[in-house]
């Protein structure tokens, strides 16, 4: 029986961590800020061809359009909803893409943004389009409400995190203002999973978790558990998506 359990443990360890990618293929690149459709078509060109086993993306949920300065790559980390439509391309972009990388073997690891949603008094309209307004922290796209935050949770004077050698300040109050998600919340956790469990059901084989040392881990591993095995047209039955965390 003990044996049994250890070995039922080391088997539970090996699917955590294996990386999905298929058999031979141990490099996996990052193509920061490329559109989908680029992507798509580096895949068939050079990355199968070549041996690479992945592509991690940026995140593709709909996030704030920040003008000055024009466009910075961490627009990308403010999001406002989780609808798939950002400046690397749209939903239907996005499922071409993890279709035809799957087709070549090469396997799509989205980078998921969590912990937070955009910057504090931010407010208008984003890349899918949707309203929101981050000074009632009202994102109807998703929706969020205050409720959703963790202002009440936060001490620290600002509501920003100012001492990071407190650890309660690193993962309830603000990271340079992004609105903290209250992941301790049934509902925000649903939200979250809904989201990337859309991704795993598009195809996707695993997931960079953003800020994650800015979440209690029992927090990240009650979402963790949500989520579905990954798509059975790719994956073998029973596969879990493979995560790695900032
Ligand atoms: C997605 O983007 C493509 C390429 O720009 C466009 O042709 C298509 O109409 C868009 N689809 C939707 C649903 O917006
Ligand atoms: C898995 O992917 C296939 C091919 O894209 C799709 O037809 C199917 O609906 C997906 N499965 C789920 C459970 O979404």
């Amino acid at each position: 029986m003990g044996l049994y359990l250890l070995l039922l443990t080391v088997g539970a360890c090996w699917a955590q961590h294996h990386p999905n990618t298929l058999p031979g293929r141990t490099s996996v690149v990052h193509l920061f800020e490329w559109r989908w459709a680029d992507v798509a078509l580096e895949c068939e060109r050079s990355l199968a061809p070549n041996g690479f086993g992945g592509v991690q993306i940026s995140p593709p949920n709909e996030n704030l359009i920040i003008t000055n300065p024009w466009h910075p790559w961490w627009e990308r980390y403010q999001p406002v909803s989780y609808k798939l439509c950002t400046r690397s391309g749209n939903e239907t972009e996005f499922r071409d893409m993890v279709t035809r990388c799957n087709r070549v073997g090469v396997h799509i690891y989205v980078d998921a943004v969590i912990n937070h949603m955009c910057g504090a008094g931010a407010g208008g309209h984003a890349t899918c389009g949707s309203y929101f307004n981050a000074k009632t922290e009202d994102f109807p796209a998703v929706p969020y409400s205050g409720w959703d935050f963790n202002d009440g949770k936060c001490k620290s004077g600002s509501g920003n995190i100012e001492d990071y050698h407190d650890i309660s300040q690193v993962r309830d109050c603000r990271l340079v203002s992004l609105l903290d998600l209250a992941l301790e919340k049934d509902y925000v956790r649903s939200k979250v999973a809904e989201y990337m469990n859309y991704l795993i059901d598009i195809g996707v084989a695993g997931f960079r978790i953003d800020a994650a040392k800015h979440m209690w881990p029992g927090d990240v591993k009650a979402i963790l558990d949500r989520l579905k095995d990954l798509n059975t047209t790719w994956f073998s039955a029973g596969t879990k998506p493979f995560i790695y965390q900032e």
